[in-house]
């Protein structure tokens, strides 16, 4: 469900209008949508319009565009427009009067409202009162002037969860690092918008790196095959090995429970799996377990070698 607001697990939203990069993002497939701002904008150097449209085509979730107007009446104009731009537009209003007041106007015409540039527990629960989907309050900048950015999420949380009829998400914005994001899930925030880089800094721990490099390292001195093992093997092992120019009788030789992980084609001659040189590699899985199985295509006597 792509606009799935109300739904209590940890979002993550990119911080960014750089396309290429929720791009790259968006393929993790942890992404749930986008928060964008009238400086990241400036920053991609593109017309705002144009670029909502094209993050909106990317991320299915909820991608927020902020006005930039001040008062109610051109602000709501605004909203509206970018409202049409797709229907997982969420409208970013700041908080003032002029902006809860568009944001009521946009929500009762069912449009999602992010109110943003929120610093104290009083502006989120008029936020809520006005049936804002998401209220972002900017835990980095609080902590930039020596506040608790935390503890005021902390206290929306408390105050949200005595009025289970709001509908409005916390969406932890302006964060720096990626402790904010494990200090809001810790919380029960529903969102946490990230730049780009703390984003990819959730995956990384040096104990995960050098762990998998002393498994390979390991796996290496076993000896035994692998694609890197494969590649090393001398011409001269192919004598024991079996000819086949059928796949699928190989296949039903081996039983039904054998089935090809890809579709493969009858004849040897127009396989095309992982293709290096003369050497096809393909592995088939049974329920069992996993068979490796190399191929071997000697081009000379028109003929496939496999070795289980
Ligand atoms: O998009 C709103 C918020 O996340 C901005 O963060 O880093 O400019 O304080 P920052």
């Amino acid at each position: 469900e792509p606009l799935a607001i109300g739904v209590v697990y940890m979002k993550f939203f990119v911080d960014t209008a750089d396309v290429a990069e929720i791009k790259d993002l968006a393929a993790s497939g942890l992404l749930d949508g986008v928060t964008t701002n009238p400086s990241l904008i400036h920053k991609s150097g593109r017309q705002m319009l144009d670029v909502i449209k094209e993050i909106c085509a990317i991320v299915p979730g909820p991608v927020s565009a902020e006005t930039v107007a001040t008062d109610h009446k051109t602000m709501l104009e605004e909203g509206r427009k970018l409202a049409k731009l797709a229907k997982n537009v969420a409208v970013k209003v700041p908080l003032t009067p002029d902006g809860l007041k568009t944001c009521k106007a946009l929500a009762a015409e069912g449009t999602m409202v992010n109110v943003t540039l929120c610093f104290s527990a009083a502006q989120a629960l008029l936020a809520a009162k006005a049936g804002a989907s998401f209220i972002s309050p900017f835990v980095g900048r609080l902590d930039d002037i020596g506040q608790d950015g935390m503890h005021l999420i902390e206290e929306i949380m408390t105050i949200y969860r005595q009025y289970p009829h709001f509908k409005t998400e916390v969406l932890v914005a302006s964060v720096r690092h990626t402790m904010h994001v494990v200090q809001a899930a810790k919380l029960g925030a529903h969102v946490a918008t990230v730049p780009p880089n703390v984003l990819r800094q959730l995956f990384k721990h040096t104990l995960t790196d050098n762990g998998l490099k002393a498994f390979l390292d390991d796996w290496a001195k076993t000896g035994q095959q692998n694609a890197k093992a494969a590649a090393t093997m001398t011409p001269t092992k192919q004598r024991q090995w079996k000819f086949w120019t059928d796949w699928q009788a190989w296949l039903q030789a081996k039983g039904s429970s054998i089935k090809p992980h890809k579709a493969l084609p009858q004849h040897w001659n127009t396989m095309a799996l992982g293709r290096s040189g003369t050497r096809l590699e393909a592995t088939v899985n049974s329920r069992e377990s996993r068979i490796g199985m190399e191929v071997y295509i000697d081009h000379e006597h028109s003929k496939a070698m496999f070795k289980q």
